[in-house]
């Protein structure tokens, strides 16, 4: 590789409820790299917003593996919460392989609601 020559390290990510995985590098965010990959029609496991931690339509957990995520608002991802896995896929880059499940809150319905 000639000097200077720059790569990224990439990873595959499992998203509950997609029909495959995608492959999403740790300078890039995951929302994009599923937008890039699963392409409309098929469904999209993780809604898709503002694309800039505003909306928190993008809300998912991790469920497994490294990750670092960019700063954004505590609206909809509390320090807790974030604690637990919890992160907005439009401001989270993965560090490892990844493991994550669609985590949206709808504003009309209560949290502590089943079904
Ligand atoms: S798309 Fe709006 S917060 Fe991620």
């Amino acid at each position: 590789m000639p000097d200077g020559a720059m790569f990224s390290v990439t990873h595959s990510i499992q998203i509950k409820g997609a029909e495959t995985d995608i492959t999403c590098a740790e300078d890039q965010m995951v929302l994009m790299a599923m937008e890039q990959q699963i392409h409309v029609p098929s469904p999209r496991p993780v809604r898709v917003g503002c694309r800039r931690g505003g909306c928190g339509a993008c809300r998912v957990k991790v469920t497994k593996g490294d990750y670092t995520t960019q700063k954004s608002s505590r609206v909809h991802v509390t320090e807790e919460e974030a604690a637990e896995g919890y992160a907005l896929a439009c401001r989270l880059s993965p560090l490892s392989d990844l493991e994550l499940e669609p985590a949206f809150l709808d504003p009309r319905r209560p949290a502590d609601q089943d079904g």
